[in-house]
């Protein structure tokens, strides 16, 4: 939010590795997103109209210190990697630095495009960093036991009761900035804006069952 329009900036300067990023250059690759995504926001957004209004959000880049939050919880942690909504795969990236097999299921086409071609561009091997143009809603994730998301406050009830339903019991779950509402967290990391929850599953079922008057 705060610095999402510097950040495309910065980040588009690295896609093409010019020996210094080329200020002029970086700011045509930002606009040109910009607009891109507002392409998307008029035309493709009413083709999206299968996702309810109220389970609607919105792309805003995780800022450095989240990211770096979210890589802090993960530590210890391989093996496979699931990001909801992975936007310009900025979380996805970073976990596939550290050493895991990343998917980023993410809805709007022109992100999943870009955080392919900067895979593509930056030399990530696709086993590494995969990306998936998929609603996470309609997708079963029991699969993933290591999973991320940076949503928004007004979904994580839900998700959290399908997390709930599909996560094996030693699945660890990463929430950046909101957390889940009625979820014990393990772990946090970082304050206020910047701060992100470690859930483990097992530990959530079994507080939700000696509470079951909180559990949605
Ligand atoms: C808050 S942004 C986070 C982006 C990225 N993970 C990051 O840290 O910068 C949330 C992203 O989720 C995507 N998204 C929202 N609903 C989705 C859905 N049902 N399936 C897949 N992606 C979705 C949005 O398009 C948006 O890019
Ligand atoms: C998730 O992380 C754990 C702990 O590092 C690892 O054992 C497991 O294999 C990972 N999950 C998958 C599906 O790779
Ligand atoms: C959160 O991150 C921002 C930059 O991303 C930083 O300026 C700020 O100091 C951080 N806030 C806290 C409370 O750590």
């Amino acid at each position: 939010m705060e610095d999402s329009i510097e950040v495309i900036l910065q980040d588009a300067g690295r896609v093409f590795p010019l020996s210094t990023p080329h200020p002029i250059l970086s700011a045509c690759t930002g606009a040109l997103l910009a607009g891109l995504y507002g392409v998307w926001s008029l035309f493709a957004m009413p083709g999206c109209r299968k996702i309810p209004w109220r389970l609607k959000v919105p792309y805003l880049p995780s800022s450095k210190d989240q990211t770096l939050n979210v890589m802090k919880l993960l530590e210890g942690r391989t093996g496979h990697l699931a990001d909801l909504g992975s936007g310009d795969g900025r979380l996805v990236f970073a976990a596939s630095s550290a050493g895991f097999q990343c998917t980023g299921f993410e809805i709007n086409s022109i992100l999943v495009a870009y955080a392919r071609s900067k895979a593509l561009w930056t030399g990530v091997p696709p086993n590494q960093a995969t990306f998936v143009k998929k609603d996470f809603w309609k997708t079963d994730l029991s699969s993933y036991n290591n999973v991320t998301a940076f949503l928004a406050p007004g979904v994580m009830e839900l998700l959290g009761e399908k997390l709930l339903k599909e996560l094996p019991d030693d699945a660890r779950v990463i929430a950046c900035r909101f957390p889940f509402p009625n979820w014990p967290h393990q772990s946090s990391a970082g304050s206020s804006l910047n701060e992100t929850f470690a859930y483990d599953i097992s530990a959530v079922r079994s507080h939700l069952r000696n509470a079951p008057n909180t559990a949605a």
